[in-house]
């Protein structure tokens, strides 16, 4: 169980990975997530969102950037070595139905999440909007399979190496202003970019939905580790989530509560790094 079966490399520091998990496989609907333990001595817990499912070879795909200390371990693996805790699905699935225009907005790594949702809504008979943003042109990650899904696809790159130069929000707003306006937003990526998607749909009314990526432990609703304030009540992220109305999430305070452990986290991946290079450089010099 658990086994990877493919591992491939998208951009610099973001990998894909087809794990065993044929229960998971099953199961599983747009919008959910797995927690992932490496190992279960001194492994982190960490969620990973379902990308992708293959019921017939029992397979769910990964799509993830290597930002820390566990990602770090987890793009060290190779096809056929295994994951020792794989937990879920989890979450509660997004919501699909057939609303008219949807557009769904996708920043870095949040192009993955949001390739099962976008695929939901194409299939449910929906005209697909997809804006896809990135730093530049070697961060954009699955432009291929967005495009067989979308109606329309707009890429944004920070730099103008690819597609329109600038911010994801510039032809949100356009679109917000064209009659008939959208239907329905999706946006996922950095908390920053998703605040200013709400706030970009706010004045124009339509409704925006946001998958949060908060800091998570046990997955499950019981150690309020991914608490975050929607409109005037608490929420667990975990359970309740992870998708949310836009318009009613305290963005500020859930981008507060990520910054918590940066210090920890910063001395991890230091460490992690200096392991693996040394790792790798007695592999090379052994006989
Ligand atoms: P660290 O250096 O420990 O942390 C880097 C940053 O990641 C932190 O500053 C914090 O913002 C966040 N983070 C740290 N620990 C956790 C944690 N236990 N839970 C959540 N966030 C944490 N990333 C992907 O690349 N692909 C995905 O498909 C994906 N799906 C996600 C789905 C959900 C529901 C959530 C909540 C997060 C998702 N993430 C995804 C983010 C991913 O979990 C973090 O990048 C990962 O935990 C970082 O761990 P690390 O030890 O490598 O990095
Ligand atoms: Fe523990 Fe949500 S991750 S309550
Ligand atoms: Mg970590």
């Amino acid at each position: 169980m658990n086994t990877i079966l493919k591992k491939t490399q998208l951009s610099d520091d973001v990998f894909l990975m087809r794990v065993a998990a044929p229960l998971i496989a099953e199961e599983r609907k747009p919008g959910q997530f797995v927690i992932v333990q490496i190992d279960s001595n001194f492994g982190e817990r960490i969620p990973l969102t379902i990308a992708d499912a293959d019921p017939q070879e029992g397979s769910i795909t990964l799509i993830f950037q290597a930002v820390g200390k566990t990602t770090l371990r987890l793009a060290a693996l190779k096809e056929g070595d295994r994951i020792e805790n794989l937990l879920g699905p989890l979450g509660r699935p997004t919501h699909i139905e057939k609303l008219g225009t949807v557009v769904c907005v996708g920043g870095g790594i949040g192009v993955a999440p949001l390739h099962p949702i976008a695929q939901g809504f194409k299939q449910a008979g929906n005209k697909v909007i997809i804006i896809m943003g990135a730093r530049n042109q070697k961060l954009l990650i699955l432009e291929q399979e967005m495009r067989a899904i979308a109606d329309e696809l707009i890429i944004c790159t920070d730099d103008g190496s690819y597609g329109r130069k600038g911010l994801v929000t510039e032809p949100l707003k356009e679109l917000c202003q064209q009659e008939p306006k959208p239907d329905f937003v999706v946006a996922i990526g950095p908390p920053i970019m998703m605040k200013f998607c709400a706030e970009t749909t706010r004045p124009f009314a339509v409704p925006t939905f946001v998958s949060l990526n908060t800091i998570m432990v046990d997955g499950t609703g019981m150690c309020g580790g991914c608490r975050v304030t929607v409109g005037a009540e608490t929420k667990f992220v975990c359970v309740d989530g992870p998708e949310f109305d836009g318009h009613k999430v305290d963005f500020d305070n859930m981008m507060k509560r990520l910054r918590s452990y940066k210090t920890l986290e910063d001395q991890a991946r230091h460490a992690c790094k200096l392991e693996q290079e040394i790792a790798q450089k007695q592999s090379e010099t052994q006989p």
